[in-house]
């Protein structure tokens, strides 16, 4: 009987629903945890973070890649939300707008408890998990955002930030940014300069996951050389199959499966096909792809939503991601594959950066030098080169004794 022509239809259709239910099978239990999702940064374009705007409601809102519906139906069970401002704020208010950004997240937490619960840690993902929410975790989006300084990485590690894309679309100080890699920017560290080296060092001793998304070729290659701890690819694709600069060249694969390293696929059409078409059956190529080079110990998904302009056919919003495990069940991955990919990865990756960090150890306090801070409203309080408080105090006694001498007696 099942040879007959004519049921192969069929049994293709129920073949192709059993991948689908089979995949919300593994969902309910393991849920994604998404490396990166700029919705903060759609709340403060549309509503300048304003959350009680009746318009900014997450259970109603229509026109972003992201709402609560639809991160229910997606089975989206862990995200990393960026707390991302663009690179003109660099060497301004930066630090300022970061902060804002990573006061949003939590204000999203506060105001859907029943939805989002507010994480710092791989245990309370797991325990978020158990109570059905949506474990929410801060990744800051480049180095600019902490302007140069130990202090402010130490003070947003303390605000619950757990991963740092070391650069956005410019280089910072102390570390390149991809552009560089097509000459479109200048090279200035040569991949991380002597900070940016302290830098990683103490994102290890912290505990902040060295995410590699955006940074240059040899930025990538100097942090994963330098990083005692496994890094991440917060959202970036594979290099050879669409040669762009944000993706992920075959060698640093290699690096990534020595380490243990992790790269969460970013969906951004540009960036699956290099080209603004693309479909869910060409992401699960990158998947396939970086498993068949790194492993599938090196697999997650980092889709980038409402941070970019143009999604996969198949992949347009959060609601997706069952359809893309799917396809993956029919490429033959195996269960255990799959809810690596799904979580199982990225809380390896956390639990050993986790391991690494250590609280007791003495905090690196070598500052950037001051000839390598751009801009020109900062001050120079605490540099040698700086007026002191006490030649202030001399200048000020001088400035006075001045204008008591040339007063007419
Ligand atoms: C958002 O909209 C839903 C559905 O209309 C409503 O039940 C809920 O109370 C609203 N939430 C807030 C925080 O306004
Ligand atoms: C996805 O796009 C590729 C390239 O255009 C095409 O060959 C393939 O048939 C498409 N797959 C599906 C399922 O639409
Ligand atoms: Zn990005």
């Amino acid at each position: 009987m099942w040879t007959s022509w004519w049921l192969w239809p069929m049994v293709a259709v129920c073949a192709a629903d059993s991948f689908r239910d089979q995949a919300e099978r593994i969902m309910q239990d393991t849920p994604v945890i998404d490396g990166h999702n700029d919705l903060p940064w759609q709340l403060l374009k549309l509503f300048n973070n304003q959350l009680l705007d009746k318009r900014a409601n997450l259970t109603t809102l229509a026109d972003t890649h992201t709402n609560i519906p639809k991160l229910k139906a997606g089975f989206v069970g862990g995200q990393f939300w960026s707390a991302y401002i663009p690179c003109d704020t660099q060497n301004k208010d930066a630090v300022k707008r970061t902060l804002e950004q990573m006061d949003v997240i939590y204000r999203m937490c506060q105001m859907y408890p029943e939805v989002f619960q507010c994480v710092t840690s791989s245990a309370g993902i797991r325990q978020a998990f158990r109570e059905g929410k949506v474990a929410s975790l801060i990744g800051v989006e480049g180095g600019h955002s902490i302007d140069s300084s130990l202090g402010v990485l130490r003070t947003f590690y303390h605000l619950g930030m757990r991963y740092m894309t070391l650069t956005h679309n410019c280089n910072t100080p102390w570390a390149d940014n991809w552009l560089v890699d097509g000459g479109a920017d200048k090279a200035q560290s040569q991949g991380l300069s002597v900070f940016g080296q302290h830098m990683v060092k103490e994102m290890n001793r912290l505990g902040i996951m060295i995410d590699l998304a955006h940074v240059s070729v040899a930025t990538m290659k100097a942090a994963l050389q330098l990083s005692t701890a496994p890094v991440i690819f917060s959202h970036s694709s594979a290099y050879s199959l669409c040669r762009h600069g944000r993706n992920v060249p075959d060698d640093v694969l290699q690096m990534v499966k020595e380490t243990g390293s992790l790269v969460m696929v970013n969906f951004y059409s540009n960036f699956v096909s290099c080209s603004d078409r693309a479909n869910l059956s060409q992401v699960a190529d990158h998947l396939d792809y970086i498993k068949k080079v790194a492993g599938a110990g090196a697999v997650g998904f980092g889709g980038d939503y409402d941070g970019v302009s143009s999604l996969p056919l198949g992949l347009e919003d959060v609601s997706k991601y069952p359809d893309l495990i799917a396809e993956l069940l029919r490429r033959k991955w195996t269960e255990t594959e799959v809810r690596g990919a799904l979580a199982h990865n990225l809380l390896r990756v956390f639990e050993a950066v986790e391991k690494v960090s250590n609280h007791n150890e003495t905090p690196e306090e070598t500052p950037i030098p001051l000839d390598q801070l751009g801009g020109s409203c900062r001050t120079q309080y605490g540099y040698s080169g700086a007026p002191s408080l006490h030649r202030s105090h001399r200048l000020l006694a001088f400035l006075v004794l001045l204008i008591f001498s040339l007063r007419p007696l």
